[in-house]
């Protein structure tokens, strides 16, 4: 995978391709089918010249084959060798995301000298920064086209990051997008605004149907889903229902093939002096991320241990809902066996102490890194603490961090931080300064 620019190629695959790969020159393609694999020569030079694929954007896998990760496009799924007996097992996915993340070290105040925090940076996946939910939007979207669907409907709490991303990729799928958002019984009759996740749905078009949090927790997700599903029906409109996070196991592939991503980079020395990690550390919302981080951890060859920092509601009620993640998927596995869950929702979903945020605004002045205020500030916030608490726990492990992404939550939190960030004063110029030329006469 050598140069950074893009050439565009088309290739005409044979009937039984299930994945290739292409070499550097171009010369051949590594064609895998249900027989084995083959290695073809790129004879037509007219052929080469038009082909299609991104060089260096392709997701290897096993022995060199790969899928090409075309922008935009479908292509089959095929699993990696030991996700094979799960199933059902997604017949497509649609390329959405920048992937593969990079990992990096990442030197957090405060760390022991002998825990070593590195970050997987999946708030850098694209799609008008989707972090997480990119992953699971590439199996469920697929589908959704697949079913023939003309919209979708999501739900989620009103700066939900899953509900952006979600009118994001509908966006460029073209499919029209429905957002149920649930708020405050005192805001649930008037304009939500524009502020952080609301400014991109509505700015690419998504309806908005507010729900209060009353009627919410009264009636749950599912039904407020099967009531707009019935409403658009009834319209004539052919809708696709995504679940609260994404998080149902189609969606949990997205965090299998994760892994698989983080084993490759590990394998392939693409993290410089990296062969493993002890420890996997994560926020969880609603439970499809770990599902899939555990399971892949688990069956792959990385075998770290998946800590799961729940943001809201209670560990049981994860291992619960994973439990039925990964038995939709009849993985055979128990959750209790493959994740550790540690609650870290403080004050409640989507509240901040000013603690926490003292902690991520640290955290940005010293790394550069912003977390997000509702999840990954959350979990890094509890793990810090629970590092210091427990340093027998976590002294001399190599952990890696994911960032899931969740940049546009921090614009709802602008006045709580107010106080926190400061450093800014009037530049002094003196009034006998003379003029000097130079560029940037920008007025
Ligand atoms: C930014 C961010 N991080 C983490 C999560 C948690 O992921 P999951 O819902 O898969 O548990 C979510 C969504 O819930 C999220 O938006």
């Amino acid at each position: 995978m050598g140069s950074a620019s893009l050439i565009s190629y088309r290739i005409w695959l044979p009937a039984d391709c299930k994945r290739f790969s292409i070499d550097s020159s171009c010369h051949w393609i590594r064609v895998t089918s249900a027989l084995g694999y083959r290695k073809l020569q790129v004879k037509d030079k007219r052929i080469r010249a038009k082909t299609t694929m991104a060089h260096g954007h392709s997701s290897e896998r096993g022995e060199g084959e790969g899928i090409s990760r075309a922008f935009l496009s479908k292509f089959p799924y095929t699993p990696p060798p030991w996700a094979t007996y799960l199933h059902p097992i997604p017949s497509h996915f649609y390329s959405l995301g920048h992937l593969p993340t990079p990992i990096h070290q990442w030197n957090l105040p405060g760390l022991p000298t002998n825990t070593e925090v590195w970050i997987k940076r999946d708030d850098l996946s694209g799609m008008q920064l989707s972090g997480n939910k990119v992953r699971k939007l590439e199996f469920l979207m697929a589908d959704a086209k697949a079913q023939g669907a003309d919209c979708v409907i999501t739900i989620g709490g009103i700066q939900s990051n899953h509900c952006r991303a979600t009118a994001v990729a509908a966006r460029y799928l073209n499919l029209d997008c429905y957002l149920i958002l649930r708020t405050t019984r005192a805001q649930v009759d008037e304009d939500p605004g524009l502020t952080g996740n609301l400014l991109v749905e509505r700015m690419v078009g998504a309806n908005i149907e507010l729900v209060s949090k009353e009627e919410y927790a009264r009636v749950g997700s599912v039904a407020l889903g099967k009531l707009l599903e019935e409403r658009l029906l009834k319209e004539g409109r052919k809708p696709y229902v995504i679940p609260v996070g994404g998080s149902n196991s189609l969606g949990t592939w997205g965090y299998i093939e994760a892994m698989t991503e983080i084993e490759q980079q590990v394998q392939e020395k693409k993290v410089p002096g990296i062969t493993f990690f002890d420890d996997i550390v994560v926020a969880c919302g609603s439970g499809g991320s770990i599902a899939g981080l555990s399971l892949g951890s688990y069956l792959s060859n990385l075998k770290a241990k998946v800590h799961a920092f729940a943001v809201c509601d209670d560990p049981d009620y994860f291992y619960d809902y994973t439990q039925g993640l990964l038995d939709g998927l009849n993985a055979g596995l128990n959750s209790r066996d493959l994740i550790n869950i540690i609650n870290a929702k403080g004050l409640g979903y989507a509240m901040s102490t000013a603690e926490e945020l003292k902690c991520v605004t640290e955290i940005a002045e010293t790394t550069g890194i912003i977390l997000d205020p509702v999840y990954s500030g959350k979990a890094i916030y509890q793990m810090l603490k629970d590092i210091m608490e427990n340093p027998s726990k976590w002294g001399g492990r190599r952990i890696l961090f994911i960032h899931t992404g969740g940049l546009l939550g921090m614009f709802d939190k602008v006045q709580q931080l107010q106080p926190l960030i400061g450093k800014w004063q009037r530049l002094k110029v003196d009034e006998s300064m003379f003029q000097a030329d130079g560029i940037g006469k920008m007025f």
